[in-house]
Parts: C-alpha cells; structure tokens; sequence
C-alpha cells in the first residue's frame, strides 16, 4: 500500500513559481535566454515557469534519466533526447523538477559547454540535500527538502503521479 502526505500545496507551488520567474525576468533583461527543460519530470513547473518571465525566450528539451521504474538510482545517466536548437552566444537556463544526487545536472553541465553558450544556471523547483555527491550549484530553487521520496507536479514514481497539482512525500508500506 501507498500513502501520501501533502508537501506543498498547489497555491504554495503556484506562488513560488511567479517568484521565480519575477526574480528571473529582472535578471535576464539583456540578452537571448533559452530556457532548456529536462524531461519528463521538468515539464510541468517549466510550463508555469515560462509563462511566469515575462521576456522573450526560446525553450528546448532534454531527455536524461538517471532511475529506472523504482524509488533508487540505477547510478547510470541516459540522454535520449538532445539540445535541437542553437545554443552559442546565448543564456541558458536549465530546468529542473528536483536535484537528488546531482548527476544528472553534473553530466548535462559538461555537455553543455561544448555548445558554447553565453551562460548556463539552473533553476530546480526542489532542491533535496540528503543524497547529494556532486557539487552542482543551483542558482534559483522552489523549495529545498532534506529528504523522502517526492510525487506530484511533474514528479514520478515509476511514471505515476505526475499530474497530481500539488507535492506529496510517498511512502511504501507493506
Ligand atoms: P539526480 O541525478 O540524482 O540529481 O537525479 C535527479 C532526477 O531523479 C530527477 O530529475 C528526478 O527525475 C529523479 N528524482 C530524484 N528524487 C526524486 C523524488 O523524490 N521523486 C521523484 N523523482 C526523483
Ligand atoms: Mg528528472
């Protein structure tokens, strides 16, 4: 049996995404910003997110998966999908639904130098501190937890979930 407990509500999240795209839209004023999703976790807050910068923007998709259809990594990064349009000379903002181990956001950072962008940072809706082994900086964060297995908005448990409007810690009971 599964059972789920209420993280952050829809209007916590709703309100913290107009934040971020306030914060984003100043500091992106000059200059050509894309805005890279990585999917399939990242599509729905970065759906909110783009139509939160108020700027003209281009977007674009990745596809990594680090996990396999269960709550643990399987330690290995996939991209099945890469960058389509032109990044050099331009400002990337990678987005991301939850930074875990931080491999993922490690390994797209070195694949993304070789397009030659003007600038990449990060934007994570939850940043989760307990399992963390690379050092990757994310430099705009929703909500940052310590631990637990997260579902909803965009977030899976083995492809379940996603489309709950708000964000639950999942527990497995036998
Ligand atoms: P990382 O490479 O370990 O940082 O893995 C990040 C990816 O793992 C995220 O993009 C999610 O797809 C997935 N992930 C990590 N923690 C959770 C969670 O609590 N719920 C759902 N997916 C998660
Ligand atoms: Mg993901």
């Amino acid at each position: 049996m599964t059972l789920k407990k209420l993280i952050f509500s829809e209007a916590q999240i709703q309100a913290r995404v107009k934040e971020l795209g306030s914060k984003i839209t100043s500091e992106y004023k000059d200059g050509q910003l894309v805005v890279l999703g990585i999917l399939n976790g990242a599509f729905i807050f970065m759906s909110d997110l783009v139509r939160a910068i108020d700027l003209p923007l281009e977007i674009d998709f990745v596809r990594a998966s680090s996990y396999d259809d269960a709550t643990v990594s399987s330690g290995e990064i996939r991209f099945s999908k890469d960058v389509e349009i032109s990044l050099a000379g331009k400002d990337v903002l990678v987005v991301e639904d939850i930074v875990d181990t931080g491999r993922t956001l490690s390994f797209l950072m070195q694949v993304l130098k070789g397009h030659q962008p003007k600038s990449v940072k990060i934007c994570s809706l939850i940043d989760k501190k307990e399992r963390r082994e690379e050092d990757v900086v994310v430099d705009y964060v929703g909500f940052v937890v310590q631990e637990g297995f997260l579902i909803g908005y965009g977030l899976d448990c083995a492809q379940h979930y996603r489309n709950l409007p708000a964000i639950y810690h999942l527990h497995k009971t036998e």
